[in-house]
């Protein structure tokens, strides 16, 4: 390749770049899928000092956030609300804002079947088109 670099050698640099801006926490964090799994993880990135920008197909799950109420009984909505005063966790049903994050969590639903295997049909819902959930293929930056 002339004048060009390799693909390989794009991704190392941009490896890199994210590794920095997560350690000095300036990497918007992107969670899809806000139940038992992915709320704590926005929590635990928040309070680390990271930015969390949230997704989920359920509105009434950002929407409880954004008035700073927990949904899991577990957490309380002390762990909450200052996050979301600060505006360092942000929860929204707006997939075009998945362009946003630096990195995504998806930590959607994998039921489990009657012959107990996982049902794995939720991942490429995020991934490709799906008239409820609206897609990531399209739409990172
Ligand atoms: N809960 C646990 O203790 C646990 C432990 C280990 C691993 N896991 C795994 O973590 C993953 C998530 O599990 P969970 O318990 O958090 O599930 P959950 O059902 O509590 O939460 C999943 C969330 O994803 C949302 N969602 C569904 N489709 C979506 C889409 N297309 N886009 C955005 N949001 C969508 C749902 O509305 C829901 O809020 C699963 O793979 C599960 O097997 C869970």
């Amino acid at each position: 390749m002339h004048g060009m670099q390799s693909n390989t050698a794009k991704d190392e640099v941009c490896a890199q770049a994210l590794g920095e801006r997560l350690r000095q926490k300036t990497a918007l964090i992107g969670v899809i899928g806000l139940g038992y799994v992915g709320l704590p993880i926005c929590i635990a990135a928040g309070e680390s000092g990271s930015k969390v920008l949230g997704f989920d197909v359920d509105p009434t799950k950002p929407e409880a956030l954004a008035r700073g109420e927990s949904y899991l009984k577990h957490i309380p909505d002390e762990r909450i609300a200052p996050l979301i005063a600060s505006g360092q966790l942000t929860a929204t049903t707006d997939f075009n804002r998945l362009s946003e994050p630096d990195a995504l969590l998806i930590c959607v639903p994998t039921p489990l079947t009657a012959h107990l295997d996982p049902d794995l049909s939720f991942i490429p819902k995020v991934m490709m088109f799906d008239l409820y959930a609206p897609n990531l293929a399209f739409r990172l930056r």
